[in-house]
């Protein structure tokens, strides 16, 4: 009787009381944000936060240059910020990134170490940051963008380390058993080469017995209608093989006028591809989490990155919330 009074009540509410983290929540699938540690004293930025999004992840603060500035030398304070929010805020904590190509320290690859050098470096730098951060990070993106286009593996400042991802793996799992542990890549959201490899890649870490548990899909895309169906496929493949696959870097870049501003019909195509993603994830048990790479678009990497597009986020500069935050809340509302 008691339930049934309770559903009353919250079907007679509607939606409309219902945060996208709430609503998400009630499916469990996370909703995350890339966050900057310098914007959590912005109360609008904090507020839209916590109100949100039941999950952070440190857009920066993690990678091997910001954490780990000299050989004997951790900067811990801006990612523990995050930490402490997400902690403060009842969110889950994700970890980004262990070993990538880029934003990577000056001084690993200053003195020409070799090889073994490479490897001492990865397994000091591996433990002391998951170390640092177990029981807190509940999932680590473990490498990072290790596979180029045609599905070849990329030249990485790691890749004279023989077969560094499978050791990466297994130093993070070494450094906190209980952490998720992720492999993370864009471009590769429906069967194609790139798709192809990393499937390749991943079953082989699975059939040695190195600890894996996922894939993250970045998904930074344009407004044009997705090929659900090749993403679905795609899904399916890896979460077949027992993996968890998140959606880890999600914006939904759209062009930009003269003065900065998005297009009513882009911002409306945008929505009903942040609807097409939340759709394609939930029928997947084994999908786990969307995470958009920023919380407002005032403060998104994209204007900066892909030039003469942005607003690819869920709310706008002024926190005000997008059409694609109402496709989110819809999709995640309907039953
Ligand atoms: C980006 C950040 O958003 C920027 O602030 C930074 O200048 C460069 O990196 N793939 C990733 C992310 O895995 O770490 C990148 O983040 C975006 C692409």
């Amino acid at each position: 009787m008691r339930k049934t009074w309770i559903l009353a009540l919250v079907c007679a509410a509607g939606l409309s009381g219902q945060s996208l983290r709430q609503l998400a929540e009630a499916r469990s699938v996370k909703i995350g944000a890339a966050v900057n540690p310098m914007r959590l004293n912005e109360p609008a930025y904090a507020e839209t936060l916590a109100r949100e999004f039941s999950q952070a992840e440190p857009e920066n603060a993690m990678k091997f240059g910001p954490i780990h500035p000299a050989r004997d030398r951790y900067n811990w304070a801006p990612a523990e910020a995050v930490a402490n929010f997400a902690r403060e805020h009842n969110m889950a904590l994700r970890g980004h990134t262990l070993v990538w190509h880029q934003q990577l320290a000056p001084w690993v690859t200053a003195g020409a170490p070799s090889p073994a050098d490479l490897e001492k470096i990865l397994g000091e730098h591996i433990a002391a940051v998951v170390g640092h951060f177990a029981g807190q990070v509940y999932a680590w993106d473990v490498v990072n963008e290790a596979i180029e286009k045609d599905g070849s593996p990329r030249k990485s400042p790691w890749s004279p380390v023989p077969d560094y991802i499978a050791k990466a793996f297994r130093m993070a799992r070494a450094a906190d058993p209980k952490a998720k542990l992720f492999y993370n890549d864009y471009d590769a959201e429906g069967i194609d080469a790139k798709s192809d490899a990393i499937y390749a890649l991943v079953k082989d870490l699975k059939q040695r017995g190195v600890p894996i548990d996922g894939v993250g899909m970045q998904f930074h895309i344009t407004a044009k209608p997705l090929d659900t169906e090749s993403i679905a496929a795609n899904m399916k493949r890896l979460t077949d093989l027992g993996l968890e696959v998140q959606i880890t870097e999600l914006d939904v870049r759209v062009p930009l006028d003269s003065s900065g501003r998005p297009g009513a019909a882009d911002l409306e195509a945008q929505a009903r591809v942040y609807g097409q993603v939340a759709r394609t994830c939930l029928k997947f048990p084994r999908c786990t989490a969307i995470q958009t790479w920023g919380v407002t678009d005032k403060y998104s990497w994209v204007p900066g990155y892909f030039k003469g597009t942005g607003a690819a986020l869920l709310f706008d500069r002024e926190y005000s919330p997008k059409p694609a935050y109402e496709a989110m809340r819809a999709t995640f509302g309907a039953r």
